[in-house]
């Protein structure tokens, strides 16, 4: 008998078979990701500042300890690995979780280091209103400016042949589980506030890895209104490239 064999995101999700590196897999967003991607099966490594931190996974992730300063570190982070989801963010106004080192240099070494290992796909957290240079949350060590560039940076390296990325440009963020809101998604930046729940950011970056419409996109996503989600799926089809 000859059963026709259609493409359906479904068979896209269930047959990704690639390791994802995440890079902030300790923050708030990162361990999001983690829950997420391993919700689908996928294997994940991360790379964590702390080794005692990465015990909140309990030994069920590959993990590798540095800094995103440490570009050895970051070499051998993203070795063997497909795709790279990074929910790092800056905390402190100046040092090693400032915005400069972390939101530009680091995602830029990250995707350096990615690109050179052969990875195929680059999935950023970045924010609203990164464009917009009289924010007021640039008094925080320019923290959009630097959101930016590195934005920007990804957008260059993964767009080229047999790469791609895709940046989720989220509102004021919050705890609590996915898919419990329908959501609002633009593009261009002109959404100035709203919030929106990391594990559904969370949800759309790793849907990422496997839904062709999500291949080189940047866009902004807050709630519109509590209402149970089966799926984030169709917010990719409301995008253009
Ligand atoms: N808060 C908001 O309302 C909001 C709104 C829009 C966008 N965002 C952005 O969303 C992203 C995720 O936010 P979040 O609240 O989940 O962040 P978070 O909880 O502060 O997590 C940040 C992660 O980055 C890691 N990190 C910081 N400096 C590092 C370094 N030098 N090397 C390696 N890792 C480093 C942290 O590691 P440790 O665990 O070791 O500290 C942590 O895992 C951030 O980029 C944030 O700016 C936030």
């Amino acid at each position: 008998m000859f059963v026709k064999m259609e493409f359906s995101i479904m068979d896209a999700k269930s047959s990704y078979k690639g390791k994802v590196l995440v890079a902030g897999a300790t923050g708030k967003t990162g361990q999001w990701v983690v829950k997420r991607l391993q919700h689908y099966g996928v294997p994940v490594k991360v790379l964590v500042r702390s080794e005692e931190k990465a015990r909140i996974f309990g030994g069920s992730v590959e993990v590798a300890v540095g800094h995103v300063q440490d570009s050895n570190a970051v070499a051998a982070a993203v070795k063997g690995c497909d795709a790279v989801i990074s929910a790092l963010g800056s905390s402190s106004f100046s040092g090693e979780a400032s915005p400069s080192e972390v939101d530009r240099d680091g995602v830029i070494r990250l995707a350096d280091e990615a690109v050179k290992a052969g990875v195929a796909h680059f999935g950023l957290v970045s924010s609203i209103a990164v464009t917009k240079w009289f924010h007021p949350l640039n008094l925080f060590a320019g923290v959009l400016f630097m959101k930016h560039a590195g934005e920007e940076h990804v957008r260059e390296l993964f767009s080229g042949e047999g790469r791609s990325y895709t940046i989720v440009r989220p509102g004021g963020l919050k705890d609590g589980e996915p898919m419990q809101f329908r959501l609002h998604v633009d593009q261009g930046d002109r959404i100035w506030n709203g919030s929106t729940n990391r594990s559904d950011v969370a949800e759309l970056l790793v849907l990422s890895l496997w839904n062709p419409k999500a291949r080189n996109r940047t866009f902004e996503v807050i709630n519109e209104a509590e209402e149970l989600q089966d799926t984030l799926n169709p917010y990719y089809e409301k995008l253009a490239g």
